[in-house]
């Protein structure tokens, strides 16, 4: 299991796939939806980056939950292990097999229950990729109250799983306080109703929030209510410059200050960032005219007052750039603009994986201090590998990522555990919002005491004592290896 640098032995406990195994699935779902094909196979074995890979035979898709709770209520007895998987976006392998798990693909759960234009709070299944939920509700007059770079193919259930941050945290807040209610089915095959509408609910346990951000380790969700926000008539996006770090963190709060109940989303990259994506995206410009610009800003504002809001974010970006802290900007004209304003930041990712093979991590960091990580980096890699640093700056969130000839050992050893320690000795967090995965599973200490990961523990063989749920992942393997 060499490419992705994890050495870990498959749990003897788990039962092997047998014939009678199969005939048992056809029976649930009928033959189309149990996948043996190896060309289907090998798609749902490999992760987006192509740096996990599984050995899975089998590749289940269940309509609805009944055939969920069927499924895992055979794999519990069996002791097969399973991998619940969603648009397989997820960046730190923890949405592809890591032995050979039965993978649970929530793909054809895809419809929209309801929506309920008064409250703007939409029921869906699981599997609805995100930017269909995007589209149906713009024909409504409302928006998702998240957004991300994968949204063509990334799913609700998987957006609940990973509690995934986004574009649009700094306005809508985390997905722990938009999704209501949730249901999910349990390792023993229970299903777990909790699809509750309510804004407010106190009547115990909110146990909703245990299965946003366990990424499959506890049950499976298999549909998903949300609040969503009206779609406001003026959105405006700004691309600016900045000379330095310091003035990209005084910007920040400046728009906060400034732009405060329209600010929408606060983005930035370095330079290097930005020339990854002009080298390795078709079709992409620099809206501002070559310098020697080191960071780029995307500011959006988002509200109901086209006029108001325009002159509020003019007057900011004017007095912005008289005290120095933008070198250079550009609002965006129209709506295309506006995208490809958009598709230099959302394409980083996309860019760094055209690159070559990428060591990715995603920290959480007080604003004052985050960008000295990656000139620390800088300095350890030298000329090895190339640093970039990009991410949800209004969030307090870092993508630093490596991009390096090829993965080598020997820089791993320079990465890590030093970008993990220094996180720590910060304060911060080894995972904003990807999650730990297979990748993380065993560095959790860095961001959580042990008394808290034991209770993690104790809940996970609570409500899942074979561990069949996406094992290796999330938690460190000595405590869940049974
Ligand atoms: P998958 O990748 O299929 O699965 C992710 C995890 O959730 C796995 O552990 C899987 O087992 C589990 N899972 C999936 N569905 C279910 C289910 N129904 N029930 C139980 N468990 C389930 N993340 C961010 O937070 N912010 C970003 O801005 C962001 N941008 C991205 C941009 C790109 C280009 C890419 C490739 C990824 C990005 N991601 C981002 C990472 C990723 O976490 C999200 O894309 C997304 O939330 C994953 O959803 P998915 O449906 O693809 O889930
Ligand atoms: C992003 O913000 O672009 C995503 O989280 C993906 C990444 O970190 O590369
Ligand atoms: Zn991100």
């Amino acid at each position: 299991f060499g490419s992705a640098g994890t050495k870990i032995q498959r749990n003897p406990s788990f039962a092997t796939l047998n014939s009678d195994d199969i005939t048992y699935f056809k029976g649930v779902l009928g033959e189309k939806n149990v996948v043996q094909d190896e060309d289907r196979l090998e798609f749902v074995n490999a992760d987006w980056m192509h740096k996990y890979k599984g050995s899975s035979r089998l590749l289940l898709l269940p309509t609805t939950t009944d055939e969920v709770s069927q499924i895992l209520k055979y794999c519990n007895s069996r002791h097969l292990a399973v991998v619940p998987q969603g648009g397989n976006t997820g960046l730190v392998g923890g949405s592809v097999p890591v032995f050979d798990e039965v993978i649970v693909s929530m793909s054809s759960m895809n419809n929209v229950i309801d929506f309920d234009e008064v409250s703007g709070i939409l029921v869906c299944e699981a599997g609805c990729i995100l930017e269909n939920l995007i589209s149906f509700l713009d024909n409504q007059g409302f928006i998702m109250p998240l957004d991300l770079g994968a949204k063509g193919s990334c799913q609700i259930g998987g957006n609940v799983s990973t509690n995934a941050g986004g574009l649009r945290l700094i306005r809508y807040g985390s997905l722990h306080g938009t999704v209501l209610g949730l249901e999910a089915v349990l390792a023993n095959g229970n299903v777990l109703d909790m699809l509750g509408t309510l804004r407010k609910d106190n009547t115990g346990y909110d146990l909703k929030h245990l299965f946003i951000g366990s990424e499959g380790s506890l049950g499976i969700v298999t549909k998903v209510s949300i609040l969503t926000p009206p779609k406001l008539s003026s959105v405006n996006i700004a691309f600016l410059a900045c000379k330095d770090y310091l003035s990209c963190q005084r910007l920040l709060l400046e728009a906060k200050r400034k732009l405060g109940e329209i600010l929408s989303a606060f983005e930035f990259l370095d330079s290097e960032a930005m020339d990854l994506v002009l080298n390795h995206l078709e079709g992409i410009r620099n809206p501002l005219p070559p310098s020697m610009h080191n960071f780029y800003v995307l500011i959006e504002t988002t509200g109901s007052d086209e006029a108001y809001d325009k002159e509020k974010l003019e007057a900011f970006l004017l007095r912005s750039m008289e005290s120095g802290l933008i070198s250079d900007g550009v609002l965006a004209q129209d709506i295309n603009q506006a995208s490809s304003f958009w598709r230099i930041r959302e394409g980083i990712p996309e860019a760094l994986m055209r690159a070559g093979p990428v060591y990715k991590y995603d920290l959480s960091l007080p604003v004052e201090n985050m960008y000295n990580l990656v000139e620390d980096m800088r300095v350890r890699l030298a000329e090895k590998a190339k640093v970039v640093g990009y991410g949800h700056l209004g969030d307090g969130n870092l993508h630093l990522n490596i991009s390096a000839p090829q993965y080598d050992d020997m820089i791993l050893a320079k990465i890590e555990p030093y970008v993990y320690e220094w996180t720590s000795k910060h304060r911060g967090s080894i995972s904003a919002e990807h999650g730990l995965g297979l990748m993380k599973a065993n560095k959790i200490f860095y961001s959580k005491s042990h008394e808290t990961v034991q209770v993690m523990a104790s809940i996970k063989k609570l409500l899942d004592p074979n561990g069949i749920l996406n094992p290796y992942k999330v938690l460190p393997h000595s405590l869940t290896s049974y």
